[in-house]
């Protein structure tokens, strides 16, 4: 199965998501390939923001080597299920992919765990270290929800 997490700048939210969902798809022994990608392209060619690979470090995870791209309309055709961070960012991938926009593929990553509840992860981006530590454990917890939902 092929995974792409989704967010804005592909720096901060989606390559912590990227990381731990495939570090945990490891252990479990599923044949997943995860992958990341931002709508805005601001960051392309870039690694993650310092906080994101110093948090996911500090919990064994090494993100040094993922590199900031943009999302395009063709992931539809790559990838089996498309993970938004937040809502803003499922209407920029409408806005990017057009007619290549398959909601069947696309779901917000926190409905996996919190169906109906405060459903965006939040962007660390604009604050300080503490926020991605919080985004970590939100991210750690959803990606948990969808091994479990997968090896039922
Ligand atoms: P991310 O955070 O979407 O979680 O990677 C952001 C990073 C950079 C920007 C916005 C959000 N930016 O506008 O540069």
């Amino acid at each position: 199965m092929k995974i792409l997490m989704v967010c804005l700048g592909n720096i901060c939210r989606s390559p912590l998501a990227e990381g731990i969902l495939q570090n945990k798809a490891l252990k479990a022994g599923l044949n997943w390939q995860v992958d990341s990608a931002g709508t805005n392209g601001y960051h392309t060619g870039e690694p993650p923001h310092h906080l994101s690979i110093k948090v996911a470090k500090l919990n064994g995870i090494d993100i040094c080597e993922q590199r900031s791209r943009k999302f395009t309309g063709a992931d539809f055709g790559e990838y089996d299920i498309i993970y938004a961070m937040a809502a803003d960012v499922i209407d920029d991938m409408k806005r990017i992919a057009k007619t290549d926009f398959d909601t069947n593929k696309v779901s917000l990553f926190l409905d996996e765990s919190l169906p109906g509840e405060e459903r965006d992860v939040p962007d660390p981006w604009y604050g300080g270290e503490e926020g991605y530590h919080e985004v970590f454990e939100i991210i750690n917890n959803n990606c948990d929800s969808i091994i479990k939902k997968y090896t039922k």
